[in-house]
């Protein structure tokens, strides 16, 4: 099964970093978004992290600079953009990163099941999710997977592949040679919530700011004792913060509703409170803390 056009779909947080990464993996990209100015939000952060990367690339001595440079233009040229999911049409994969909202995804998956080539492979990048009701809204269970890559995608070296009973060998093993043509290591898990990483990694963080709402510590004492206590590169408040606060409630709201016996799925309220106000972590510039651009501001 070759892959060579790859679709993806949003060019948000994810989604410009998996357009990124492929793209630097030698495939041709096509990436749909429904708004305008978050596709060219996304395509600058391409070329910003594209030019960071050369530039690392050039001072640890990998490659000389001509080199880096070629192969930033180069990535960029096999990166083309859409607003109409047609332009999707001739893919052989593609890589769903849009809002955490099923409801949204199952209508999405049913369009592309309708829009793409019958032999496509439909991928989501879902943080919770079960990928076979998207498979199943498709209507093409057998060429449906997860493929759920991390935040920062251009440096975080794992991406998860999740098969669901109908999960044909052979599309799960073009997705696992895709994720490590872009760079990845793979690991694979059956279609549970939250996979691998998130089943440990929200419970984790709701813990942390539910300690923070109880005032049994402060934000920044629950970020160090992680980061200097444990060796995590940031804080689970910060993380919260990173990863958006948005797609943290949708995940968790999506979970205790699901799985109300589960005792490790609880919504903590400053989290709805925040996201109510509008307050989404690193994208909307305010969460738990303050951010100018991917930095934390100082005075936080
Ligand atoms: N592209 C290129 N370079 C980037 C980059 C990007 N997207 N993001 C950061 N960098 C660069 C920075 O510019 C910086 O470069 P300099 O050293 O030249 O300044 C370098 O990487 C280090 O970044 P920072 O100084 O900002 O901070 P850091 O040392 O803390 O590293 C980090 C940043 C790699 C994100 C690190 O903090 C980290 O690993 N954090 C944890 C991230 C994590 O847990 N991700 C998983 C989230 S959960 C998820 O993704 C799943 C889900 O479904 C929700
Ligand atoms: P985001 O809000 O940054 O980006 C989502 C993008 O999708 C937006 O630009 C939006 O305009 C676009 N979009 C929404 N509906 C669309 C549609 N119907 N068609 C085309 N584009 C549409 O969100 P994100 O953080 O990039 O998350 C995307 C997905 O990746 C979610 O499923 C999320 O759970 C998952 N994910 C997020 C993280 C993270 O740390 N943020 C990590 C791993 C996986």
């Amino acid at each position: 099964m070759n892959i060579e056009r790859v679709g993806v779909i949003g060019c948000g947080l994810m989604g410009h970093g998996i357009a990124q990464v492929a793209a630097v993996g030698g495939f041709q990209v096509h990436v749909f978004e429904a708004d305008a100015k978050a596709l060219e939000l996304g395509v600058q952060r391409i070329e910003h992290s594209l030019k960071k990367l050369a530039d690392k690339a050039v001072e640890k001595g990998k490659k000389t600079r001509e080199v880096a440079d070629t192969d930033t233009v180069d990535a960029l040229k096999r990166i083309t953009t859409a607003l109409e999911l047609e332009a999707l049409a001739d893919c052989d994969l593609v890589v769903e990163a849009i809002v955490e909202n099923l409801e949204v995804k199952n209508s999405l998956f049913a369009d592309l099941g309708q829009v793409t080539r019958a032999d496509t492979i439909l991928a989501s990048n879902t943080s919770s999710f079960p990928i076979g009701e998207m498979a199943a809204a498709s209507g093409r269970p057998d060429r449906t997977i997860g493929l759920h890559f991390f935040n920062p995608v251009q440096l975080m070296r794992l991406v998860e592949v999740v098969r669901t009973e109908a999960t044909d060998d052979a599309v799960f093993d073009a997705a696992l040679a895709f994720g490590r043509a872009c760079g990845k290591h793979p690991v694979s898990c059956r279609d549970t919530p939250g996979f691998v990483v998130n089943r440990l990694l929200v419970p984790y963080m709701t813990q942390a700011i539910q300690m923070l709402d109880r005032g049994d510590a402060s934000k920044e004492d629950i970020d160090a004792a992680m980061q200097f206590g444990c060796g995590h590169p940031m804080g689970p408040i910060t993380l919260g913060d990173y990863v958006g606060l948005d797609t943290t409630l949708s995940i968790i709201e999506g979970w205790c509703a699901r799985y109300p016996d589960e005792p490790a799925f609880a919504i903590p309220d400053s989290l709805r409170t925040l996201v109510e106000a509008g307050k989404l972590g690193r994208k909307s510039g305010e969460g738990y803390y303050e951010w100018d651009g991917d930095k934390k501001k100082a005075n936080n």
